[in-house]
């Protein structure tokens, strides 16, 4: 974790609300990976104490610029929307826990609610450098939500669904993933809470069956192939191992463990922090059904 002056390169309105914001930040290009998040602290003539936590939508380590997208919700974001070129704000990151890849997957299925993309959208540029395919899977209430497909590598299967027809599949984003999960070796979804849980529903029970279940055992070094060794729940090899994983979005105050205000709980009972054990988390280790 590094706390770095980080300075506008670019920001522009992509859709009504929404903003697309390029900071130079080469430090945090540097071993940051894809589901984690930086936080950032409105300027201190802002008025504004809380910093604000983005996901990495981009990292760029050629060029050293990070991108964050993000809704016009409040004094807070309205305030970094009126960010110009060369504006310098303080940004700590990476932080949180990233997406998992098994190296033996080869077709990544995204899916995006809204202004989940954001969480995903590096995912994919990780995954295609990597050689993998990908679809990415959006849902949003209408035409004027659709994400830019001009904002995604064209290697990308983009498909799209809204609430009210108005582009691609009429209903939820979660409709479409049957027609993928046979296809996908790992699913990685990030959006509203109940969307992650339909989605947790549709893998629940059926992970030993999907994707990078039936790939076979992980080859040996120097031996014959599988593993012994017992998965810590948590833990990198329990995401990666799983069907589905989440990245979940939960308001957050300190970003760095110490409030609580961002759990949720998992499986046994125990609070999970968002911002430290999280935001990605396999979805079968969470309770859907806590309500946090
Ligand atoms: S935001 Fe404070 S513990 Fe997560």
């Amino acid at each position: 974790m590094q706390l770095v002056a980080a300075e506008l390169v670019e920001s522009r309105e992509i859709l009504p609300g929404q903003w697309l914001q390029a900071f130079h930040a080469p430090a945090l290009t540097v071993g940051s990976r894809a589901g984690q998040f930086v936080h950032i602290r409105p300027g201190d003539f802002s008025g504004l104490i809380l910093r604000r936590p983005f996901s990495f939508n981009t990292v760029d380590r050629a060029s050293g610029q990070i991108t964050i997208h993000y809704r016009a919700v409040g004094r807070g974001t309205d305030w970094f929307t009126r960010l110009r070129p060369g504006d310098r704000v303080d940004m700590l990151g990476p932080l949180g826990q990233p997406f998992e890849v098994d190296p033996r997957s080869r077709h990544l299925l995204l899916i995006a609610g809204g202004l989940g993309i954001a969480g995903v959208r590096m995912l994919a540029d990780d995954a295609l450098r990597a050689g993998r395919e990908v679809t990415l899977l959006f849902g949003a209430a209408g035409a004027t939500e659709v994400y830019p497909s001009s904002l995604l590598p064209d290697e990308v299967e983009y498909v799209v669904a809204t609430d009210d027809g108005s582009v691609g599949h009429k209903g939820y984003v979660t409709e479409l993933v049957r027609d993928y999960e046979g296809w996908a070796d790992q699913a990685f979804a990030c959006g509203p809470a109940p969307m992650l849980a339909a989605l947790a529903r549709l893998a629940a029970g059926r992970g030993s069956r999907l994707g990078v279940a039936t790939l076979g055992a992980k080859p040996k070094r120097g031996g014959r192939g599988g593993s012994s060794k017992t998965i810590e729940p948590g833990s990198p090899a329990a995401r990666r191992r799983a069907f589905l994983q989440v990245s979940m979005e939960q308001n957050m105050g300190c970003a760095v463990g110490a409030c609580l205000g961002c759990v949720v709980m998992d499986t046994h009972g125990t609070p999970q922090r968002v911002c430290r054990e999280g935001p990605v988390f396999a979805s079968d280790e969470l309770d859907w059904e806590s309500g946090w």
